[in-house]
C-alpha cells in the first residue's frame, strides 16, 4: 500500500540579484566574510555598474523561473561611473511599474544602494527581501513554461 503524505512542500523563491562590482558586490563580500547571513537561494549577478542591467535582463530573469529581482549599487552620486545609477534609477522605476501594470506585483522587484562598507545592509536587504518574495509565492507570470517542466 502506498503511503500518503500530507506534508507540504515549503516554497523557496528564486531570487536574482544584480550587484555592482564597485558596492554592492564587495558589500556582499563584507557580509560574507564577516559571517553575516543571507539565504541561498539568491543568486548574485556581478556587474560593472548597476546601468549595465539591461531591462531585458529583469524580463529574461523572470522568464527564466526568478520569483524576485533585485539590483544593487552603489549610492547615488558614488557611482564609479559618476552617473549610471541615475540611469537605473530613472530606467528600473519605469520598468517596474510597466511589470506591475502586466502582473508581476512590485514587491517582486527592487532597487537598493548598498556601499561597500555595508555588509550588514547587503544581509538585511536580502533577508527582507526574500521574506517579502517568499509571502507573494511563486511568480507565474513571463515564465516560459519549459523551464519549469525540467524541475
Ligand atoms: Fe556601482 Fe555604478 S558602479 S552603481
Amino acid at each position: 500500500m502506498q503511503e500518503v503524505t500530507t506534508e507540504k512542500k515549503e516554497f523557496t523563491p528564486n531570487i536574482v540579484a544584480f550587484c555592482c562590482n564597485w558596492c554592492s558586490y564587495a558589500g556582499a563580500d563584507l557580509a560574507g566574510s564577516s559571517r553575516l547571513t543571507y539565504p541561498a537561494n539568491v543568486k548574485i549577478i556581478r556587474v560593472p555598474c548597476s546601468c549595465r542591467v539591461n531591462p531585458s535582463f529583469v524580463l529574461k530573469a523572470f522568464q527564466q523561473g526568478a520569483d524576485g529581482v533585485i539590483l544593487c549599487g552603489c549610492h547615488p552620486g558614488d557611482c564609479h561611473y559618476v552617473t549610471g545609477n541615475y540611469y537605473t534609477r530613472r530606467r528600473m522605476s519605469l520598468l517596474f511599474s510597466f511589470l506591475n501594470y502586466m502582473g508581476i506585483e512590485k514587491e517582486r522587484t527592487r532597487v537598493e544602494w548598498v556601499s561597500a562598507a555595508e555588509g550588514q545592509r547587503f544581509s538585511a536587504v536580502m533577508n527582507d527581501f526574500v521574506k517579502t518574495v517568499t509571502e507573494l509565492g511563486e511568480n507565474k507570470r513571463l515564465t516560459d513554461l519549459r523551464v519549469k517542466e525540467g524541475e
